[in-house]
């Protein structure tokens, strides 16, 4: 079990979850360096867990120069996500964690896919829903076979396609054991959050084949399929498996229910603690223990690996394209030629008052 030197760029919001968990599983990781242009933050944090000032950096590159890290983790908004990985590959580091949405673009997706590719990188991208205890146990009965045979995947989510839509993409794919696409089609209406940081339509809805013939339906944002009060809004989001004899599903506020062949004929389930309670906990820690032992051997591959997150990148912007241009689109996307499809959407798309009732 080795023990892996980290370098971490950005202490907001989400930088302190996962700087936390670096600090916390200290067996595994040494924080060797933390960074962020906000140098407030930067020290609000340092002092708080009374971290050396030589670890202290506002620039992100002479962080790398000075420590050399095997692991690279940055935590910033999705406008930064290139350059930050370049960084990676210019210091060639061993692996490399960043935050969903893992770009803003398919070129710009595929671009750092390959070059951690290319250098022989390990990387993860946060998708740690999966390990919510309410995700773990919907897995565990789909996986029993207790519902039969899978044969669609349904999830919606209150936040928008940039936002949890990401998520739930990479979960389905997750749910289906990562069976790739065959095509996919989709609407999307809205324009107001294609000016957001987390570029989407206000409404995304895909149903994608997969090439083990299972379906999946989705969908994402304003109009999407409600299980909770507004209050909730953040983890107003399901996954359900539907198999041939029953149903499983998790949602990210601790639930989970099923319908199986050994429930008896009833629908059991469980209120388990909600996101905000695991994140820290359980979460987080879990992730980068994953990934720890990921670096330590090929052969445990991260659930939240660069593949399958680049796979469910590509279609999601299958969904868009097709949903601009009518058209079902098999994949894989060709991402050489990929117009940008946010742009298109700018342009494309008509206005869409939406609805206040
Ligand atoms: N996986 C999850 O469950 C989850 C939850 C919330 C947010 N996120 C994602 O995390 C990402 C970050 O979100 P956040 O809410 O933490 O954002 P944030 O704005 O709170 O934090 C970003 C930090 O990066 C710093 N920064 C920006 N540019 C920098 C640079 N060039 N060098 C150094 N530091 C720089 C900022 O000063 C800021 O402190 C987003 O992509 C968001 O979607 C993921």
């Amino acid at each position: 079990m080795n023990k892996y030197r980290v370098a971490q760029v950005g202490i907001g919001h989400r930088g302190v979850i996962h700087a936390n968990a670096f600090l916390q599983i200290s067996d595994r990781f040494e924080l060797v360096g933390l960074c962020d242009i906000n140098q407030e933050r930067l020290n609000g944090y340092a002092n708080d867990k009374k971290l050396p000032s030589e670890i202290l950096f506002t620039d992100a590159e002479k962080m790398m120069e000075a420590t050399k890290p095997d692991v690279f983790c940055f935590v910033t908004q999705p406008d930064l996500r290139l350059p930050m990985a370049k960084l990676a590959g210019k210091y060639n580091v061993k692996g490399l964690a960043f935050e969903k949405p893992m770009a803003t673009s398919l070129k710009e997706a595929w671009a750092i896919t390959k070059m951690c590719k290319d250098k022989g990188i390990k990387a993860i991208i946060s998708h740690q829903h999966k390990y919510l205890t309410s995700m773990q146990k919907m897995k565990e009965i789909v996986d029993s076979g207790d519902i039969g045979e899978v044969s669609y995947v349904n999830a919606t989510c209150q936040a928008w396609l940039a936002q949890l839509g990401t998520h739930y993409m990479d979960y389905i794919l997750w749910a289906n054991n990562g069976s790739p696409a065959r095509w996919a089609v989709g609407h999307v209406h809205g324009k107001e959050l294609l000016s957001d940081h987390h570029l989407s339509p206000n409404y995304t809805m895909g149903h994608v084949e997969f090439e083990n013939g299972v379906r999946s339906y989705f969908e994402f944002g304003k109009l999407s399929a409600s299980h909770m009060p507004k209050e909730n809004f953040w983890v107003d989001d399901r996954l359900t498996v539907y198999g041939t004899y029953g149903y499983a599903w998790g949602d990210a506020n601790g639930r989970w229910g099923a319908f199986t062949k050994s429930s008896g004929g009833d629908v059991i389930g469980e209120v388990g603690d909600d996101w905000g309670t695991q994140q820290s906990t359980r979460l987080q820690p879990l992730y980068m223990k994953d990934f720890a032992d990921w670096l330590d051997d090929d052969s445990k591959v991260h659930p939240c690996n660069i593949d399958i997150s680049y796979h469910g990148y590509e279609i999601l912007e299958a969904v868009c394209i097709s949903a601009v241009d009518n058209i079902r689109v098999d994949l894989p996307l060709d991402p050489d030629t990929c117009e940008d499809i946010f742009e298109r959407m700018r342009k494309e798309l008509p206005e869409c008052p939406e609805r206040v009732n």
